[in-house]
This record gives C-alpha cells, sequence and structure tokens, in this order.
C-alpha cells in the first residue's frame, strides 16, 4: 500500500490551561483537530472558575491529565503520549519549566517544544535590571533547551491582552487618557495591532501545524499619531 502523504496532526500537551493564555491555546488546538491532552494541577479543579474552564475543555475533547511541573513522574508520564509541547505557565513561573525540560530529554519523542515566553524576546531585551529577572529567567531556559539539543520555537510576540491599544500607550492605564497624552519619540514608529487571541494563538497554531503557511494571517500596520487621530475622530 502507497505510504500516505497527509501529514497527522501533532498531538499537542498544554501546560496552563486554566491561566489566560494557556486555555486559548488549547481552545485552538481542540479547534484545529490536534489531539490535545492538558496538564491540569488538582489544586486548581477547587477553584470554581478554573474547574470550569477544564470541564468545557474536557467536554471538547481535551484529555486532562492531573499533575504539575514539580510532580516529574506525571510530567514523563504526560509528556510521552504527545509530540508537541507547549508551556504556558505565568512568568513568575518560568523556572519550573526546568523539571519539564528533563522529562522532554528523557522521553525522546518530541519534535518541538515551545517555552512559555510569548512576549519581548528576552535575550535582546534590556531594561536595566528593573524587571526582577522577567526576561532572564526566560533567557536561562533558552540556554537549558538548546545543551540538551530538544527541538524548539521561540515565539516572541511584544505585548497583547489589551496592554498597548486601550490606553493609547499610556504606561499604567487602563482607559484613554482625557487630558494629554505622551507620545514615545517622533510618534512614527509603526506596530502592528490585531485581535486577541486570535493574532498570538492563530500564528502559534500554523507553525505547529507543521510548517504550514500563515498566508491568512492578516494585520495593518499603523504609528501612534494615527491611533491617536482615530481617537479624536471617535471622540
Ligand atoms: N506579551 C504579553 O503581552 C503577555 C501578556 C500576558 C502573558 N504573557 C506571557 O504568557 C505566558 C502565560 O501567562 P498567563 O498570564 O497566561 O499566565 P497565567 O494566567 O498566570 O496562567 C498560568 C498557568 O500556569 C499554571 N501553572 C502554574 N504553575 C504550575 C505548575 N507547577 N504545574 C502546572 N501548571 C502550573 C497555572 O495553573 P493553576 O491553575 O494550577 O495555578 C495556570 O494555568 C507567560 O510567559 C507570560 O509572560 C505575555
Amino acid at each position: 500500500m502507497a505510504e500516505s502523504n497527509i501529514k497527522q496532526p501533532s498531538s499537542i500537551l498544554i501546560i496552563g490551561v486554566t491561566g489566560r493564555l494557556g486555555y486559548e491555546l488549547a481552545a485552538a488546538s481542540l479547534q484545529a483537530s490536534h489531539p490535545t491532552f492538558c496538564l491540569v494541577r488538582p489544586s486548581s479543579l477547587s477553584d470554581k472558575d478554573k474547574a470550569h474552564k477544564v470541564q468545557v475543555l474536557s467536554d471538547s475533547g481535551a484529555v486532562i491529565i492531573e499533575g504539575s511541573l514539580h510532580d516529574e513522574e506525571s510530567l514523563f508520564e504526560a509528556v510521552k503520549q504527545v509530540n508537541v509541547v507547549i508551556c504556558a505557565v505565568n512568568s513568575k513561573q518560568v523556572l519550573d519549566q526546568k523539571p519539564l525540560i528533563s522529562a522532554i530529554k528523557k522521553a525522546g519523542c518530541i519534535e518541538r517544544f515551545i517555552p512559555s515566553e510569548f512576549g519581548l524576546d528576552p535575550d535582546i531585551t534590556d531594561i536595566s535590571g528593573m524587571d526582577q529577572g522577567f526576561y532572564s529567567r526566560k533567557s536561562e531556559i533558552r540556554r537549558l533547551v538548546e545543551a540538551e539539543g530538544i527541538p524548539h520555537t521561540y515565539v516572541s510576540c511584544n505585548f497583547f491582552m489589551s496592554y498597548l491599544l486601550p490606553s493609547l500607550v499610556q504606561p499604567g492605564l487602563k482607559a484613554p487618557p482625557r487630558d494629554k497624552v505622551s507620545i514615545f519619540g517622533d510618534g512614527n514608529v509603526k506596530g502592528m495591532f490585531v485581535g486577541y487571541p486570535y493574532s498570538i494563538v492563530h500564528f502559534l497554531f500554523c507553525i505547529t501545524s507543521g510548517g504550514g503557511s500563515c498566508d491568512s494571517f492578516t494585520y495593518k500596520l499603523v504609528n501612534l499619531s494615527h491611533v491617536l487621530s482615530l481617537n479624536n475622530q471617535n471622540g
């Protein structure tokens, strides 16, 4: 019988599905028909909102595995069932991925590991030590992944989750200021504004699905001056 050229969808383990990004990743993985496994800490099932998220994913076909990044046995059992691992733990828990890297190395079946990054590129971001190790922790994980020879993709997608646009790029604000707007530089640096969670998650699944094209990924490049003029037009 001729060998099929149809690539099987990757089976994906996602860690952090009760969180903000991880939940969207798991939902998108299921929507893209990937066999989807979710590692969930038993403690999060006693939280009503988190338990609801897990139930929704389970009802949609996800396999829920109880475990933790601190429980090497559960990690290894989860990792050996898949060929892609995506981790979306919070930036404070980034170093907790070390046992996961050991489990991936031991299992030997992982074709792509996507560690928890999803922000500015930690290797080139320098904010003069004011970030309490936010970026250096992510770089430390990169070096470990590389030292262990694990196939990987780093997703550096800058800011998302409504960090910039709703406040007209004013640090610390959650709504547009009414009196004064600070323009950084000359206001002509262009940025890409796309809808969350569509942008990050859609792009990630383009690459996870075996090098598929991301041609359908549409976006608009605008600068801050343009954003302000749109805001003024809309009152
Ligand atoms: N670029 C941007 O604008 C931007 C914005 C937000 C986030 N991010 C990045 O996206 C990534 C995810 O952040 P997030 O805000 O989505 O995180 P989050 O909402 O805080 O979720 C963290 C998840 O990790 C799980 N977790 C924590 N410790 C664990 C452990 N030991 N074992 C298993 N699971 C564990 C949590 O589960 P429990 O329910 O058990 O606690 C939760 O599901 C981070 O790297 C962050 O820096 C980027």
